[in-house]
């Protein structure tokens, strides 16, 4: 009876670690969540395959349809159809597209760049006609608001520092008991404590 049951829990068990192992692989492909705080300057990272000919890059965002958050083709930006909020707040991280990182730069951002960016590479085959494109990654962007407490990041630093004066805190007060205890019990009847100390 005792044998069934550790074979029942070892089943479990296996599955409980595939299952982890599912959810890890499936996040660990190229959909990466990205938060940060309102104004702050963010990079997008994207890297294409080593085999890849790089004529461009184009990062876009779904729901903004046909316009684009940035297009660099043969050297140079089209900003026809950017969409205007991207106006000079996106940039490549490097236009030499050096070790075929397309990585997107994206300055001051606010709620409002929140979603889903796509990372294309322009390859020079064709398609039918059109230019090759690959996808090869997908950006979650997720923006906090400003507040007074400077976003996230001040957050933290401010329950870090609350922390710490917490436990000196406490740990001064553990000391002062500790000491006062400590000279009473040897020097002092305890009596003497609750006499005005001008009187001494
Ligand atoms: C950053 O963006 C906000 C609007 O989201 C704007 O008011 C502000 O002037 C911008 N700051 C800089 C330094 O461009």
């Amino acid at each position: 009876m005792d044998l069934k049951h550790n074979v029942i829990e070892s089943k479990m068990k296996a599955l409980l670690v595939f299952t982890i192992f599912c959810l890890s692989s499936s996040s660990a492909q190229d959909l990466k969540t990205i938060t940060a705080d309102s104004g702050q300057t963010v990079t997008l990272p994207c890297r294409a395959p080593n085999d890849k000919i790089l004529r461009g890059v184009e990062w876009s965002r779904p729901d903004l349809k046909e316009q684009y958050v940035l297009l660099y083709r043969d050297g140079q930006f089209l900003p026809d159809d950017q969409h205007p909020s991207f106006k000079d707040r996106a940039d490549l991280e490097d236009t030499q597209m050096e070790g075929q990182d397309v990585s997107l730069i994206l300055k001051n951002v606010s709620t409002a760049d929140e979603g889903r960016y796509e990372c294309q590479v322009l390859t020079p085959e064709r398609k039918r006609g059109k230019r090759a494109v690959e996808t090869i990654s997908i950006i979650n962007l997720r923006v906090a608001p400003p507040g007074p407490t400077g976003g996230t990041a001040g957050l933290i630093v401010g329950l870090s520092v609350f922390a710490v004066l917490l436990v000196a805190a406490v740990g001064f007060v553990i000391y002062r008991k500790h000491t006062r205890n400590q000279s009473v019990d040897s020097f002092q009847p305890s009596s003497i404590e609750l006499q005005p100390l001008e009187s001494v």
